[in-house]
């Protein structure tokens, strides 16, 4: 495993060139657009690196799994996804067209800016900070990793040119998705986002959604093998947004993308993969990290399909 990480992040790097580093949020254009790296972590607890793993970098959309997880378990399936919707969009992750005229005009899924908007909005706290502490404690739990914080560099940087999501945010408030103190939801959204990771932080997140639920190194359930699996459902038809289809057939895993150039992958019953490189196609997933779980999926079989 080690020697074929090695050589499909050696393979790999090429790729970067092709793409951008996000920079309308404009902290993140500060980021390394020829890095790339991966972590690999087996239900059998063996844990592999290659590349640049060790290079931190903000979780952005990849948090969408992880809120979606705490909504769930505060609030019960059946009430989220009266909220936010199941269905994939052919759309950009900050369109705003299709929040209108549809089933009931709640956003499409939890995948998109949106929907995981909405999703933060269903979270249990009684302040902002402390919806934002319950979601950093599950985070820690989830990855064993005491020691993530926020990047406050970006978060300030998305709060100050969030005005996309504001639309969307004030937008939902008008229809009655979300209800509330919007800006107190969209500061939770921000700082949620801004959270910072490596690769192996977002493999470990994908280890216990590969292992229904439950984290391999301690054997402790965090959510039920029935939410493990909508969440992988969702992540197949909406993870990497626009792109999903040609990602399904050319990968094949359930993932998430984030645009700090982070992916987390769930290979259910076998492995969590964390993969990282900055530089980001069209639809904001990372360029060298598809090229990386491409590779990855063909050489162990990893397709579900
Ligand atoms: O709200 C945003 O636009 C960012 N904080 C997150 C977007 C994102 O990561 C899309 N991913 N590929």
């Amino acid at each position: 495993m080690q020697r074929i990480l090695d050589n499909i992040i050696k393979d790999t790097r090429k790729w970067t060139i092709e793409g951008q580093v996000a920079s309308y949020i404009p902290e993140l254009a500060k980021g390394d657009r020829d890095a790339v790296g991966i972590c690999v972590t087996t239900l059998d607890g063996e844990e592999f690196f290659a590349g640049d793993y060790k290079t931190k970098f903000t979780i952005q959309s990849i948090s969408k799994v992880i809120t979606l997880m705490v909504a769930i378990c505060d609030n019960g399936k059946d009430y989220v996804f009266s909220k936010v919707g199941m269905e994939p969009t052919e759309q950009p992750f900050n369109s705003i067209t299709n929040l209108e005229g549809h089933d009931r005009n709640i956003p499409l899924n939890p995948m998109i800016n949106s929907g995981a908007i909405a999703i933060v909005s269903l979270i249990n706290g009684n302040s902002p900070e402390e919806k934002f502490e319950r979601i950093l404690r599950f985070m820690k739990k989830i990855t064993g990793n005491d020691t993530i914080s926020v990047n406050e560099e970006v978060y300030k940087s998305e709060k100050a040119t969030g005005d996309r999501n504001r639309a969307l945010a004030y937008f939902m408030k008008s229809t009655g998705v979300i209800e509330g103190d919007v800006e107190e939801v969209l500061d939770v959204y921000f700082r949620v986002c801004s959270i910072e990771v490596t690769c192996r932080d977002i493999a470990r997140i994908g280890a216990v959604l590969a292992n229904a639920g439950v984290m391999p190194w301690n054997d402790e359930r965090v959510i039920s093998r029935e939410v493990s699996r909508i969440i992988k459902t969702i992540m197949v038809t909406c993870g990497m947004y626009d792109g999903s289809g040609k990602y399904a057939v050319h990968v094949g895993i359930p993932s998430k993308s984030g645009v700090g150039g982070g992916i987390l992958g769930a290979v259910t019953r076998r492995m969590g993969i964390g993969v990282f490189g900055p530089s980001l196609d069209d639809h904001g997933n990372s360029i060298a990290g598809l090229k990386v779980l491409e590779a990855l999926s063909k050489e162990f079989d990893l397709s579900i399909f």
